[in-house]
């Protein structure tokens, strides 16, 4: 159906074992994606966003909850899943001794593609992935960044409606970067692809996602546009600097009746944070003029997505780091395999699995 989301996860959980210790890796994980959206999802080390990615990508089974993804039950149609998606890994894969334009047309024959059309579709992602110069030189021969392009264009190879990204622009230069991100909206804007994606460059995401899902500690705490979180859970940080501190002093009253946000002293400044900063501050200045009180200086900083992270958690985002998440109250047994033509991946813990993590998710 046209207006089915394209992922629909519901209740999407993934405990893990580790020394008798349960970690609790993602809790509840529910929502939905649109075809066509750009969704980024953030959040600090050891959040859960990898996880979630492999769940919804059938690498690993959901210790509980459900998804379908393409219109397809990650646990009972997994190989369907995996056909219709593109996944690239959040490491590398490493050690292909192919050539690189060899490794895009194995990846086209792995997915049914006639030849021809699979080459002309390695010459186009050649192309806008620069890795033109490295065409013809083995994979292992590659830098960092260009193998992280080279994964990003075999993740592309088959033109999936879905694809997922895990991290894909972490490692690479500036240039590669704009031009990696120059892909993926031509791809929406040319194929309505829907991209999900993580990074932790906040900006990128702040810039190119229409929406942006925060987590934390294996939940989503968060999950609208940048703009929206940016205006509901941040504001723009206004300072306005007077001669003196009794100047200051005397200004939080005028300013604290302009708006319901907390007006603070600090010295001879005065700050607060309000959403809609562009039009408050003119106005700000204008009222402490009104009242004989001299601004000397005034100052308006857009908040980040950082900010939106430190108002739900008190923490900024590099402070949050490999934070543990929260263990569940009640310990579970050591993860199972799930069933049918579930991941082949899950016996036992997933301790192993990481290391034959193929870029496509498929083809190992
Ligand atoms: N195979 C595993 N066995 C045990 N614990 C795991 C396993 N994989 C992940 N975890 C734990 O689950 C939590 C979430 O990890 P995950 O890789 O999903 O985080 P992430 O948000 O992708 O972090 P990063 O930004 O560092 O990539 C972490 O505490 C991690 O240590
Ligand atoms: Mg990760």
């Amino acid at each position: 159906m046209a207006n089915e989301p394209i992922i629909e996860a519901q209740g999407l959980t993934k405990r893990y074992t580790v020394k008798k210790k349960t970690v609790e890796a993602v809790t509840d994980l529910t929502f939905q994606v649109a075809r066509g959206e750009l969704v980024a999802f953030l959040g600090p080390n050891g959040a859960g966003k990898s996880t979630s990615l492999r769940m919804l990508t059938t690498l690993i089974p959901p210790t509980s909850g459900t998804a379908r993804v393409v219109g397809r039950d990650i646990l009972r149609q997994s190989a369907d899943v995996r056909a219709r998606i593109g996944y690239v890994g959040q490491l590398t894969s490493g050690s292909f001794s192919q050539r690189v334009r060899d490794e895009l047309l194995s990846q086209g024959a792995f997915y049914g593609m006639p030849s021809t059309a699979a080459r002309l579709r390695a010459d186009e992602l050649i192309e806008s992935l620069d890795l033109a110069p490295f065409a013809t030189r083995s994979v292992q021969q590659l830098s960092g960044g260009q193998k992280r392009r080279l994964d990003i264009a075999l993740g592309l190879m088959h033109a999936p409606p879905l694809i997922f990204l895990d991290e894909p622009s972490t490692g690479l230069d500036p240039q590669s970067r704009a031009n990696l991100w120059q892909h993926i909206l031509d791809l929406r804007r040319q194929h309505g692809t829907t991209v999900f994606l993580t990074t932790h460059y906040l900006e990128e995401a702040d810039r190119y996602a229409e929406r942006v899902m925060v987590m934390d500690r294996g939940r989503v705490i968060a999950d609208d546009t940048a703009t929206h979180l940016k205006a509901d859970l941040a504001g723009d940080v206004l300072t306005l600097g007077f001669a003196s501190e009794d100047d200051a002093q005397r200004a939080v009253p005028v300013v604290q009746g302009l708006t319901d946000r907390e007006v603070r002293r600090d010295a001879a400044s005065v700050t607060l944070t309000a959403p809609d900063g562009d039009r408050l501050l003119p106005e700000t200045v204008r009222a402490l003029d009104a009242a004989g009180l001299r601004v000397e200086r005034a100052t308006g900083v857009p908040p980040t997505l950082d900010d939106v992270f430190l108002t739900l958690t008190g923490r900024t985002l590099r402070e949050a780091g490999e934070g543990e998440p929260d263990g569940p109250s009640t310990s579970s047994g050591t993860e199972t395999a799930g069933s049918g033509d579930g991941p082949s991946t899950g016996s036992g813990t997933e301790a192993t699995s990481a290391g034959t993590e193929n870029t496509t998710g498929v083809r190992r």
